[in-house]
């Protein structure tokens, strides 16, 4: 194995170059082929949702990686091509929504449930398998929380289902981020007085739901897809929630407020293996501090909220005012298995001026995740330098090389918004921990137009990359004139999917740890 070992240590990734090409291209030896997408039948009753954005894979039997339960984010809605609604076309569009294009909006958001099996390198959905289902905007979830919110213990459904994460006791996670799209938010003004700011999509005019039901932190139980929404992680657009088990079993949960300077916040359960009861605390990077969102002992919470509900429903401005860091939305957030670091990507913040974001490292001290103090550092920045611009999705292989998606928004790609001309197309990069390209930013995948990659996950054997591709073809102004006509079905149609990522290039990563530095 000597020979092998000089292999992989010789072994010299070749990225590609950023294109604008319509396709999913990928790097030399990696091959990929689509699992599921967008209207596949998954089950008697029902159709996979639109716009895949998380994926993970929990197998049956920890000794059989390729058989399992795969879950699949349906973040938001196209309305043109799942309800036909084409808003361009009306001065006054609310005027002209119907029920029946909301109901479709509301079946297509939310989450999948999929068995996937792997056979001769090929992985697909079984079909008809009974824990095939979908979770939608209309299934009904418990809120894990000892009183109501707004006079209710079990909400109509989740939307805005972005990113997510597993749980020790193997459950999905999902996280509702941007949910002031479909029911609005509720808004205070200097004397606390309440009003309804109006949602994106108008649902809130055909249901009537307060916006306090949405924002959460969701788990999902893969055998029955029964779910409930955790309310002592507090409300606001979560990105996404990764755990960390700590030695007596408590769990430890980072999540980001994708927005424009809000924050970065960590749970500590106080229960083993359950996220019901525990401390919220938020960011003060600064000062690497994390801050308790505890009503009980903060004065300045008190005068302000009536008890902790409040202050977990109304957590950015309770977190505002303990001081938290503005940050330039931080998005995904994922452990380093070799050396435990927790990084945050900061995909930009366009009105202060960072058009190419960031990856914050966070060291907690002495390495332990429920330490209440913590050194911040930039990792790296984005930019033309370093080759890839607004960070969003990131997910560590077994060998701790690191995964990175970009989100440069819809008008990055309708080449008019001049920082992003040069990076074209979203893509997949992988920065190598070991070996000859340690430390390099390489492009490892380039997306379809007006798509971005997300959810990238790996199998349990190391072996494949699950990855979503998000929104092909989201700019069509004209169904017969799509921007994009991924994944080259006959109908023209683009479509979002889940594709499964292989070849040399991911095993060789994998193996890299074998190497010394
Ligand atoms: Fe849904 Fe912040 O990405
Ligand atoms: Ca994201
Ligand atoms: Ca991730
Ligand atoms: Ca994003």
């Amino acid at each position: 194995s000597t020979k092998r070992l000089n292999e992989l240590k010789a072994f010299v990734l070749k990225g590609l170059m950023s294109s604008d090409k319509d396709d999913l291209l990928l790097a030399n030896g990696l091959n990929y082929h689509t699992v599921v997408k967008w209207g596949d039948k998954i089950s008697e009753t029902d159709t996979f949702g639109f716009n895949n954005d998380f994926t993970c894979f929990i197998p049956f039997d920890e000794n059989n990686p390729k058989d399992g339960l795969l879950w699949v984010n349906h973040e938001y809605v196209n309305q043109l091509f799942v309800s036909g609604f084409d808003k361009s076309k009306y001065e006054n569009p609310l005027e002209h929504r119907t029920i029946e294009q909301v109901d479709k909006e509301m079946y297509h958001v939310g989450g999948s449930i999929v068995r996937i099996k792997e056979k001769n390198g090929v992985w697909s959905v079984v079909k008809n398998d009974s824990h095939n289902r979908r979770i939608t905007a209309k299934t009904p979830i418990k809120l894990n929380w000892d009183s109501p919110i707004k006079g209710k213990t079990t909400v109509i459904g989740t939307n805005s289902n972005c990113s997510g994460g597993i749980t020790p006791w193997k459950t999905f996670i999902t996280c509702e981020e941007n949910y002031n799209d479909c029911f609005g938010e509720t808004v205070y003004d200097a004397n606390n007085k309440a009003s309804h700011k109006p949602s994106r999509y108008g649902w809130e005019h055909f249901y009537n739901y307060p916006p306090e039901h949405f924002g959460w932190v969701v788990e999902v139980n893969p055998k029955d897809g029964t779910a409930q929404k955790h309310i002592a992680l507090g409300r606001f657009a979560h990105e996404c929630c990764t755990l960390y088990e700590l030695e007596d079993k408590r769990v430890v949960a980072y999540s980001g407020d994708d927005k424009n300077n809000e924050h970065l916040y960590k749970f500590v359960s106080s229960k083993p293996g359950s996220l019901k009861e525990g401390t919220l605390y938020v960011a003060d990077t600064i000062n690497g501090k994390w801050l308790a969102l505890d009503w009980e002992n903060q004065s300045v919470l008190k005068n302000k909220f009536k008890d902790q509900t409040e202050v977990l429903v109304r957590a950015r401005e309770a977190a505002k005012l303990l001081g938290a860091t503005a940050l330039n939305r931080p998005e995904d957030i994922e452990i380093d298995p070799i050396t435990g670091h927790i990084f945050i990507t900061l995909t930009n913040n366009k009105p202060k001026g960072d058009v190419h974001g960031s990856i914050l490292k966070i060291e907690e001290t002495h390495g332990n995740f429920d330490a209440l103090t913590f050194k911040a550092s930039t990792y790296m920045a984005g930019g033309e330098e370093n080759g890839f611009s607004c960070p969003d999705n990131l997910a560590f292989d077994m060998s701790g090389n690191l995964w990175i998606t970009t989100d440069m928004s819809g008008n990055a790609m309708n080449r008019t918004d001049k920082p992003y001309l040069p990076f074209k197309n979203n893509s997949l990069f992988v920065i190598p921990r070991l070996g000859k390209d340690a430390g390099k930013v390489i492009r490892v995948a380039s997306a379809p137009r007006d798509a971005e990659l997300t959810g990238p996950w790996f199998s349990p054997d190391g072996k494949t990359l699950f990855l979503s591709v998000q929104h092909p073809g989201e700019q069509t102004k004209n169904l017969n004139n799509p921007t994009s006509t991924w994944p080259f079905d006959k109908d023209n149609i683009p479509k979002p999917a889940v594709v499964a990522i292989q070849g040399d290039l991911i095993e060789k990563m994998n193996k890299l740890n074998q190497i010394e530095s």
